[in-house]
């Protein structure tokens, strides 16, 4: 593996779904401090600022700044590290970032080393405007480009940051994502709080599938649970309670970064519960790194395997329709046989299959998750 941090993906918190660029030091305050009370001790550990934190000018010496949400950075990085958690950033490699924030175009090695001031330990590198400087189609090295610089940038400074790509899966980011040192790209456009969004981002990561691996992994973007939408706008997930599950449960199946996009501070029972399944994390957390495979897809359901590092086997059958149904997952195929012992992680107990068959049902856009052993 090498000198590579983020072995398993970064399980946190982004400011992103929740509070768009309204965020402020306040909100991520409340952020660090729910974590440590409710999720710490389940493995969650990033409390990672999106866009909208940056002043609207350069100091004269080309150093970033805060705007005035964040009156004193390192005040808050210090803070969030008091709490044993970790403190992550947004930036851009364009003039300006997406949310028409300063970008980090020609100032990379300052950004980095401003970074390593305050002590950040995430960078999540988005695209935007960068496509004004990069040529109309630019080629693969052209989309390499601005990671590059930035991961070199990076190297300089005395700090582990783990480096993010924001860059939507353009050039089939998966397949040199690794060798340009990030540890995590985007493999797709952003994410709604819908069925058909989740669904259809979370159902389409196959291509990207065989590039996962420690330290490199595929994001299929942030977890829309809880209090999501900004400002005026925020309201509970539009994802129903099953298609909460099933979010959760392929995320984790993906080996994908875990980063919750909801108002912290309003983390009600359900959400609590969702996020602090111990079983199902260690899915997500898993070793080995691998990123589960389509087994099965058929047009009113899915089922999607991973290999575990102890020998044992993730599945997760997934009803992509509107009706209950019985499912069957037959134990003698699919690479199964042998594997007699079957839990049901989200329930937390063993189920009993009957002869080669373990026969579930599922509701409507819900999941069976279960980790098979011999
Ligand atoms: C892009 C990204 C989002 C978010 C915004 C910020 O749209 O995909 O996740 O970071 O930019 O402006």
């Amino acid at each position: 593996i090498g000198d590579v941090i983020g072995l398993t993906p970064a399980l946190g918190w982004n400011s992103w779904n929740a509070f768009g660029l309204t965020v402020n030091d306040q909100k991520a305050r409340v952020a660090a401090k729910t974590m440590t009370d409710k999720l710490s001790a389940h493995g969650w550990s990033y409390v990672n600022l999106d866009d909208g934190w940056e002043a609207p000018q350069r100091l004269a010496s080309g150093e970033i700044t805060p705007n005035q949400k964040f009156p004193d950075m390192k005040g808050l990085t210090d803070y969030v590290h008091s709490l044993g958690l970790k403190m992550g950033i947004y930036s851009s490699p364009g003039p300006r970032t997406c949310g028409g924030y300063l970008g980090s175009w020609q100032h990379e090695d300052q950004d980095a080393k401003t970074y390593g001031d305050w002590g950040i330990d995430y960078l999540k590198y988005d695209w935007c405007s960068y496509g004004e400087i990069a040529p109309a189609h630019p080629s693969l090295d052209e989309f390499k480009k601005p990671y590059q610089v930035m991961r070199a940038s990076l190297n300089k400074i005395p700090r582990d940051i783990m480096f993010s790509f924001c860059q939507y899966g353009m050039g089939d980011v998966w397949k040199w994502g690794a060798e340009v040192g990030g540890n995590s790209w985007r493999s797709t456009g952003d994410i709604e709080d819908t069925w058909q969004s989740m669904s259809t981002i979370g159902f389409n990561q196959v291509a990207d599938g065989p590039y996962a691996q420690p330290g490199h992994f595929n994001d299929p973007d942030m977890l829309v649970v809880g209090k999501v939408g900004w400002g005026d706008s925020q309201r509970n997930s539009r994802l129903s309670p099953d298609e909460q599950y099933t979010h959760i449960s392929l995320w984790s199946l993906l080996s994908a970064p875990l980063l919750i996009g909801c108002d912290m501070g309003k983390l009600d029972r359900f959400t609590l519960n969702l996020l602090t399944n111990d079983e199902v994390i260690a899915i997500d957390q898993d070793a080995l790194g691998k990123e589960a495979h389509q087994e099965v897809k058929k047009e009113n359901y899915q089922i999607w395997m991973k290999d575990l590092e102890d020998g044992g086997k993730a599945v997760g059958v997934f009803n992509t329709s509107d009706k209950y149904q019985t499912i069957t997952l037959k134990t003698s195929e699919n690479g199964l046989k042998g594997y007699t012992k079957i839990r049901d992680v989200w329930q937390q107990k063993y189920l009993i299959a009957a002869g080669n068959n373990l026969t579930v049902k599922v509701a409507p856009h819900g999941v069976v998750l279960v980790k098979l052993s011999k």
